[in-house]
């Protein structure tokens, strides 16, 4: 079983710059709640309770202040600090003590994803005990991603940002990995664009035949937050589905209690925390 998972939430947010100058990109509103309380419900839906945030140089404070020590959640949640945005193997570096001798799961600040048995399919990917996993998902603009090619249920290519099509599969930024990532990440060497590449780690486990792939089908969605746009177009995902039915996608604290690591006297204590809002009046209406 995973029982660590990483948050990489560091990133200059460069695309979406004047607005990242003072406040980092993963701390910016998709609809109702900050960004990075998407990535974090993912984790919470895998079970996955002990989690490291690793976040920008000199931007611990304003991540502290909206999401502290995790008590109140019913999880353990600490932070690291990267000086600058190496890559996203990285996180392991910075990671590797927090790791010690388990696998890992490592799920990127920006990433969003929402689906019917999305959580069940969480739950299989932390079965994980040797090599690595990768979840991939259907696209329409693949050159603006990492991309694999799939034949016979192996993945026999994997490219970074290709700018010649080979195949419609992107590889989303969530990746279960074994200890062996911790090794492997810092055989890697800095990239054209100087920056250790996800992509390269996962060829490494490609070479040894130990990395497998499994798929958010059609019914699931994985959006994009690169972008302004993207901000806007998965902020209206959101409104109409939370609208719609009249649950919220991401309340972290709804998750908790259904994982029962939090009871009644945690919500109230988060209804004081967020104070008079609409997340608080959800808050109550769940005990
Ligand atoms: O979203 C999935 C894609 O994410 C994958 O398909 C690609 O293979 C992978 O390289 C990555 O591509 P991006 O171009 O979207 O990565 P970006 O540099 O935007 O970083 C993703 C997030 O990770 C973003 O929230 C910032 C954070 N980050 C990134 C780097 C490179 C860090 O915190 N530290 C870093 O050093």
């Amino acid at each position: 079983m995973i029982r660590k998972g990483i948050i990489l939430s560091g990133g200059m947010g460069t695309r979406m710059s004047p607005l990242t100058k003072a406040v980092n990109k993963q701390l910016l509103p998709i609809y109702d709640k900050p960004l990075i309380f998407y990535p974090l419900s993912i984790l919470m839906l895998a079970k996955i309770k002990d989690i490291l945030i690793i976040v920008n140089k000199g931007q611990l404070n304003q991540y502290k202040k909206i999401l502290p020590n995790g008590n109140r959640l019913g999880i353990k949640l600490t932070y690291k600090e990267q000086d600058s945005p190496k890559g996203l193997p990285d996180a392991f570096i910075l990671g590797d003590n927090f790791i010690g001798k388990e696998n890992v799961a490592l799920i990127l600040g920006d990433n969003f994803f929402y689906g019917q048995f999305l959580s069940q399919k969480l739950m299989e990917c932390t079965k994980l005990k040797k090599g690595a996993k990768v979840l991939l998902h259907r696209v329409a603009n693949p050159e603006k991603y990492g991309v694999a090619k799939v034949k016979k249920n192996k993945i026999t290519l994997i490219k970074e940002k290709p700018k010649k099509f080979f195949s419609d599969l992107a590889i989303t930024g969530l990746y279960f990995f074994d200890n062996k990532v911790i090794k492997f990440s810092k055989e890697l060497k800095p990239s054209k664009r100087n920056e250790l590449e996800i992509t390269d780690l996962l060829n490494k486990y490609k070479k040894i035949n130990s990395l497998s792939a499994d798929y958010i089908g059609r019914g699931g969605a994985w959006l994009d937050t690169g972008s302004i746009e993207d901000f806007y177009k998965t902020s209206n995902f959101v409104s109409a589905i939370e609208n719609r039915q009249g649950f919220k996608i991401a309340c972290l604290e709804e998750i908790s209690l259904l994982n029962k690591w939090i009871s009644k006297k945690e919500i109230n204590e988060a209804i004081k925390f967020y104070g008079k809002c609409e997340y608080s009046s959800y808050l109550k209406k769940l005990i």
